[in-house]
Order: C-alpha cells, then structure tokens, then sequence
C-alpha cells in the first residue's frame, strides 16, 4: 500500500497530474529559462561527446530523445515512471525507444537497460530525497569512458531562503501558461556541497561543472558531468 504521505510518493503522482500541462508548457516554449539557455546547455554537453547511446532518465514527454536523434549515429532510450508522459512521447515520435519504467523498477533491475550507453543523462530529473542508488544505478550502465550528465535547479537560486538540504514544493507559477491546473510537486533541494557529496557516493567524480546564465546576471541551472570513479 502506497504511503499517500510520503514525499518521494507525492512526486510520482503529481507527474501523473501535471503530464497534460507539462507536456503543452514544454512544447510551447513555457518555461523562460530553458529557451534562454538550458536547454541548449544540456544538448551541447551531450552532443560534444559525439555519444552513440544516450540513456535520458526521467525523459517526460520526450523532447530531448527527438532533439538527438536529429544526431547522426546517436541512439536514445528515453525512460520514465509517469504512463501520460511516455505516451505522448510515443504519440509524437513513434519510430522513438520510450519505456514506461520508475525510478525504483531501474534501480531493482538495471538490467531493464542494456549496459554500455555513452552518456545517461538527468535533465531536471532528479528529485528524489534519496538519489545515490538511482545515480548508481545510471553509473553501472555507462560504457568505458561513458558518463551521467545532471542539469538541475541551482541550489543558490533555488534554495528559497533556506540553504539546507531538505523536501520543497514546485507550484510551476513561474511558467507561462502558469493558468494550467497544476499539482504541486514535492522535490528535494541539496546545497552544492550535498550535491558533490551525492556524486562521490554513487561511485562518480565529477569532470565538469557548468552553471548557464543565457543573458541573465544568474545561473539557470547547475550542470554536472561526472564518471565513474572504478
Ligand atoms: C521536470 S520533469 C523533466 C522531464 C524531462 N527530463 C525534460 O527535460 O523535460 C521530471 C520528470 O521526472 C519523472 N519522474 C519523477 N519521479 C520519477 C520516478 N520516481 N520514476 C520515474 N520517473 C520519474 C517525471 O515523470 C517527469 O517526467
């Protein structure tokens, strides 16, 4: 039996929520920050590593799976546990390798996944409270020399007046199209330091860290690309 007051359950079940405003915000260009740099930010790390298999965890309605596979020799599977979401994304690309699967079936079977993919990459995916046997998880599919690609909220324009770890809520009021119904989403903030100690313990070590601006005075995210450290 689910336990209805528990955080990590809440988040899930509001991706099921949200999935037909999600996916009309990030189609139409609803959320500022991922036109003004983010989303370039995240396929220009991908693409610069010249991958032959991207695994996108948590990959929605799927929008970065259609965006590389306009990359010559780049094969992408995208996942995710939210049923609404991996079917539109097999609505609008439906030559596309998309799997209804949680966080919590790969990290019990990671074998759902074939080893050897280039890069696995989270892009605003991660927001689990406790993430190191999922990012372990992502690590043990990695090819030799492959590596976990995290874009994420950055903690110090993210952290709301509190600089300490712990649970948050999303109410996606900043996003145009902020008149949709939302549900509001539980999602766990970690400081820079919470968050190199997350990479440390699922077994990576970090080779670049970027922070986009676009055209702002501010970061619009975090963006993390580590490997495995054995
Ligand atoms: C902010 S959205 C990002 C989606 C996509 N990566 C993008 O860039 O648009 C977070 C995604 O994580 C997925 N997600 C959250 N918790 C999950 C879980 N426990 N298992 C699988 N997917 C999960 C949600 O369904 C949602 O699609």
């Amino acid at each position: 039996m689910p336990d209805r007051t528990d955080p990590a359950e809440q988040l899930i079940r509001s991706w099921e929520a949200n999935a037909a405003a999600w996916t009309r915000t990030v189609r139409s260009g609803g959320i500022a920050s991922r036109k003004a740099a983010t989303d370039a930010a995240i396929v220009s790390a991908i693409v610069g590593r010249r991958p032959r298999r991207v695994l996108d965890i948590g990959c929605g309605e799927g929008w970065l799976v259609r965006r590389l596979a306009q990359e010559p020799g780049c094969a992408t599977i995208g996942f995710d546990g939210c049923p609404t979401l991996i079917a539109a994304a097999r609505s609008s690309d439906p030559g596309g390798d998309y799997r209804d699967l949680t966080y919590a079936e790969f990290i019990a079977n990671p074998d759902a996944v074939d080893p050897g993919v280039d890069v696995a990459v989270f892009n605003y995916a991660l927001l689990e409270g406790r993430a190191v046997d999922l990012l372990s998880s992502a690590a043990s599919r990695l090819a030799p020399g492959g590596v976990v690609i995290i874009q994420t909220l950055h903690p110090w324009t993210s952290a709301g007046g509190s600089y300490r770890d712990g649970w948050r809520t999303e109410d996606f009021s900043a996003f145009a199209g902020s008149d949709e119904a939302w549900t509001p989403m539980p999602w766990y903030f970690r400081t820079l330091e919470s968050w190199l100690a997350l990479i440390r313990d699922a077994g990576l070590a970090i080779e670049t860290l970027r922070e986009p601006v676009g055209e702002t005075d501010v970061p619009l995210s975090l963006l993390l690309v580590a490997a495995r450290t054995a």
